[in-house]
């Protein structure tokens, strides 16, 4: 028997209004096949006629059936096709995952059509809650959150009421997302025991998500044989540390097992890992590797490895070259069960970065690229910042271009497509209402990157908010862009890292520029940026492959949006649009700011067209976002202009 749970109790529904799933509320909805995930459709149309307030169906209602009978040859697992039968409704799908996929796909776009196929681009495709269990520190309870705390552990353990956990489950399975890491990467003292005493904790997440077409991961901490296991070291060769490994995995298994995995930050910001015993990345991630191996789980190994103990005054060592030159090495030595997880960028999230060279590198090791859907750079849901044009540039990057043979990042990609989670027990889920897009976003396109991001935002907020269309083109016009705006506002031309240490919300032009994270800007009074040119500075540019290499390489060439993430450049340089390099700061500044401020006023004009309570949290939140945005301005200008001495063209005011 289905069982009806309440939609989305005192949260928002997010793009999964229950009014927008009538039609299969509605309906004689039949289910043949699919195990606990294809049971879940039965249960989530039992709980959208609750909601709705609808009985049983009219025996002559239209039919949706959804079977695992009859799917299309190829369909890979999560994938789903839809069939016309006069008014009936056939899903098609070769596993339970794929029937769910389907029925949220209905529920997202109700006149699904006649013939559509939906198929997944990539196996994995991955959301990471970086959740502590407990809420010490500087970082509560999520690090890096700006949406509440975590729905899933509270005082030291996981929580016992589900709801939240199953209402974020379905915003995941609603997009696509078939894999889960529970606990931040960082791991502490708490979550280490998520292998051991929480263990019964973690196989009934694992069973909710398991219903939901979800797998679950564990982040887990590589000083574990010392700190679990009472030995006195975790060198990944030594054969007690190896049967520590095995002896937790076969555990592990035992209460969940269909566990996707481990994830795992290892010498990277002082965490533990196989360096401390002359060990390589390789050695670390097949010893876990080879404990999972018998249960076909995989170890999803960080690749955010660089020095964090830099002196600033040292100019030979480039934070930015730190992945690819540990990594690339070791190509070919990791177990098949590893996947190499690596940053979109080479530094850190930052607002624009190119594309990670590592990504393109690695030909004998399976690689996934890790996106940040939580904002930690980029306005931490303070303000609108639309990302998947981001992402999607990144994906479409082609490593392959100039030769015969396209490699696009989600070519490369084939381990999986991950980001960090934007999402906490905040009513609206993600902090900002409008943030939503980008958890919506990121799931559709690790299912397919080819998609559009402008239509994807399209998609996001007709399911969202329905189909007032003036609503529509203001959410549009308030939202889309927002990624370039911040930007605009931000540390310019791709140099990054001009942000308030530690919190990284806001500016702090030299914050970081004497510290000991490998993260400079080098503006003087003649110019700024860093040349990471090949002939020049610090060869960065040549690790890419020989066209990009070539275009990076050369200031002529290189994309403007990233010339002082490549170049040295004098302000007085000219840019291809003819104005000098100190006029173009100070000008998207100033425009940035005119931006954020026609977005607030933007909303004004359709706010009484939502609930009042999501109008008043977008409202408060686009006034924060002008007044940080004039902070921004405000800041670069003036730090600009009195290193540069330089006028603005416009006489505008500068402090
Ligand atoms: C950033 C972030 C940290 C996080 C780290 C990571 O540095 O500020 O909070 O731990 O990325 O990705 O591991």
């Amino acid at each position: 028997m289905p069982t009806p749970q309440p939609w989305f109790p005192d949260t928002h529904p997010c793009w999964l209004p229950a009014a927008r799933g009538r039609h299969l509320a509605a309906a004689r909805v039949e289910v043949d096949g699919g195990g606990p995930a294809g049971a879940t459709v039965l249960d989530e149309v039992a709980s959208l006629r609750a909601e709705l307030g609808l009985g049983e169906p009219a025996a002559d209602a239209p039919r949706w059936l959804f079977t695992t009978a009859g799917a299309p040859d190829g369909l890979r697992p999560g994938g789903f096709a839809v069939h016309h039968d006069g008014a009936d409704r056939v899903v098609r799908a070769p596993d339970g995952a794929g029937l769910l996929h389907g029925f949220y796909r209905a529920l997202v776009v109700p006149d699904v059509l006649d013939g559509t196929v939906e198929d997944p681009a990539v196996d994995l495709r991955m959301l990471d809650s970086w959740d502590n269990m407990t809420a010490d520190g500087v970082m509560g309870s999520v690090e890096r959150g700006y949406a509440g705390d975590s729905v899933l552990f509270r005082d030291g353990r996981v929580v016992e009421d589900l709801t939240r956990v199953r209402g974020f489950l379905r915003l995941m399975a609603s997009v696509g997302l078939n894999a889960w890491a529970l606990n931040n990467v960082n791991v502490h003292d708490a979550e280490r025991g998520l292998v051991d005493e929480h263990l019964p904790d973690v196989a009934r997440v694992a069973d909710l998500a398991r219903s939901f077409g979800v797998r679950v991961w564990l982040s887990v901490d590589f000083s574990s044989p010392i700190s679990l296991g009472g030995l006195d070291v975790a060198d990944p060769l030594d054969e007690r540390v190896a049967a520590f490994w095995r002896e937790t995995a076969d555990r592990l298994y035992r209460a969940v097992p269909d566990l996707g995995g481990f994830l795992v930050k290892a010498d990277s910001e002082g965490r533990p890992g196989p360096h401390a015993y002359g060990r390589d990345h390789a050695d670390g991630a097949n010893v876990l590797a080879r404990a999972l191996a018998p249960h076909s789980g995989t170890v999803l190994w960080r690749c955010f490895v660089y020095d964090h103990r830099q002196d600033w005054r040292d100019r030979s060592t480039d934070r930015a070259r730190a992945a690819h030159d540990h990594f690339v090495p070791l190509d070919g030595r990791f177990d098949d069960n590893v996947v190499l997880q690596v940053k979109n960028g080479p530094m850190d999230f930052q607002v624009r970065e190119p594309v990670s060279p590592l990504l393109g590198a690695l030909r004998e090791t399976t690689t996934a690229v890790e996106f940040q859907v939580t904002q930690e750079y980029t306005g931490q849901q303070q303000h609108v910042c639309y990302l998947a044009p981001q992402w999607s540039e990144v994906l479409r990057f082609d490593f392959g271009e100039g030769t015969s043979e396209p490699r696009t990042v989600a070519d490369c990609a084939r381990g999986g497509v991950v980001a960090v989670s934007n999402v906490g027990d905040s009513w609206c889920w993600t902090g900002h209402p409008l943030a939503q897009a980008n958890l919506f976003a990121f799931g559709r396109l690790a299912w397919d990157p080819r998609l559009d991001p402008d239509a994807l935002l399209g998609e996001w907020s007709r399911a969202t908010f329905g189909d007032d269309e003036e609503l529509l083109a203001g959410v549009h016009d308030v939202v889309a862009g927002s990624w370039r705006t911040y930007e605009d506002l931000t540390a310019p031309l791709g140099v990054g890292w001009m942000v308030s240490p530690h919190h990284h919300y806001g500016p702090d032009v030299e914050g970081y520029e004497y510290t000991a994270w490998g993260t400079y800007h080098f503006a003087d009074r003649d110019g700024v940026g860093v040349d990471r040119t090949v002939a020049t500075g610090t060869g960065y540019a040549g690790q890419y492959p020989p066209a990009h290499a070539a275009r990076y390489e050369d200031l002529a060439t290189c994309p403007e949006e990233l010339l002082l993430f490549f170049h040295h450049v004098g302000y007085g340089h000219r840019l291809s649009t003819g104005e000098t390099l100190v006029q173009r700061i100070y000008d998207t500044h100033f425009a940035g700011v005119e931006d954020v401020r026609r977005r607030a006023a933007r909303w004004e004009e359709v706010a009484d067209r939502v609930d009042e309570r999501t109008a008043q949290e977008v409202r408060t939140r686009l006034a924060e976002q002008v007044r940080s945005a004039q902070e921004w301005c405000d800041r670069i200008t003036t730090y600009f202009h009195r290193a540069s001495g330089a006028p603005d063209a416009h006489g505008r005011r500068i402090f």
